[in-house]
């Protein structure tokens, strides 16, 4: 059975009367499409019950962001929610608060991961990972899950909240989700609605940029090969930015190891995409 709540008092209730803390949690901003519906998948088969928030955060968006814009579709996502259910025949509780809940005026602490919060995705949007770690500690804090499930497509911020969980001992498994895309290899995002036609067509060449990386990776020993191929690679404008950094922590490699993640983020008109492709030797 699926259960909707919005007050978060009555979700403490609920919360509180569960029989069991064998709880996967999967964080979203609504709008679901299938990569959100992979995690809860996930969840699932984990777990003896899923919960969903449904919360659109104001604190990771910037001024000049979608804030306003932002696909809110809570009615159709429940739709899609309870198709899931019915597959798993397990409790599903949908969390959809309003910003009063999340954010009580009395209490404001903000966590920032001070090492990562500037770089990649975080050069681009200076305040986002702000707001995405500080919201997620809030609903970690009234969810109590024991697993939470966030999806590759978005590597820094699966990592980011994997070093907070760690620094601050909050015992709660984080699980990386790979990412689903479309038949043509495009990441699934609620930005794609964002896209027309040319754009959508435009928009490929992330995903194919990442792959003729990977199969360079495959052939060069040495670093400075690497680094002078991306170069050549970013001379073509739309890329906001375009590198290789360490799988576990992202912190920038001296040498070519055996694993990696490439991780670029591509300006298609309006519209900042990112992916992501892990390599490793073998
Ligand atoms: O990935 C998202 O949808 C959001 O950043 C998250 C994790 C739900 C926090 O608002």
């Amino acid at each position: 059975m699926i259960t909707q709540v919005n007050r978060l008092q009555d979700f403490i209730q609920i919360r509180n009367d569960l029989e069991t803390e064998d709880i996967g949690f999967v964080p979203t901003m609504g709008n679901l499409h299938d990569g959100h519906l992979r995690l809860m998948e996930k969840a699932l088969s984990h777990h003896k019950i899923c919960i969903v928030s449904i919360f659109v955060n104001p604190t990771q968006f910037a001024e000049n962001e979608d804030l306003a814009t932002y696909p809110r579709t809570l009615k159709e996502d429940i739709e899609k929610i309870k198709m899931l259910e019915r597959k798993f025949e397990k409790t599903v509780i949908v969390f959809h608060p309003e910003v009063q809940d999340i954010y009580p005026s009395s209490q404001q602490t903000t966590y920032s991961d001070l090492e990562l919060r500037n770089q990649l995705e975080g050069s681009v949007r200076p305040t986002h990972f702000d707001g995405v770690t500080t919201v997620v500690k809030r609903l970690f804090e009234i969810v109590k899950p024991k697993s939470a499930y966030f999806g590759k497509k978005d590597y820094q911020q699966y990592i980011i909240i994997k070093r907070m969980v760690d620094r601050l001992h909050l015992n709660i498994n984080i699980c990386g989700v790979e990412t689903v895309r479309n038949q043509e290899g495009l990441a699934l995002s609620s930005r794609n609605h964002y896209l027309n036609s040319k754009e959508l067509k435009k928009a490929l060449k992330l995903r194919k940029t990442l792959l003729l990386i990977k199969e360079k990776l495959n052939q060069v020993n040495e670093l400075s090969e690497i680094e002078a191929y991306l170069e050549t690679l970013k001379s073509e404008e739309s890329w906001n930015y375009l590198e290789i950094r360490d799988p576990k922590n992202l912190s920038k490699v001296e040498s070519l190891g055996e694993e990696l993640v490439i991780l670029g983020n591509y300006q298609v008109g309006q519209t900042r995409l990112l992916d992501n492709l892990e390599w490793s030797r073998n």
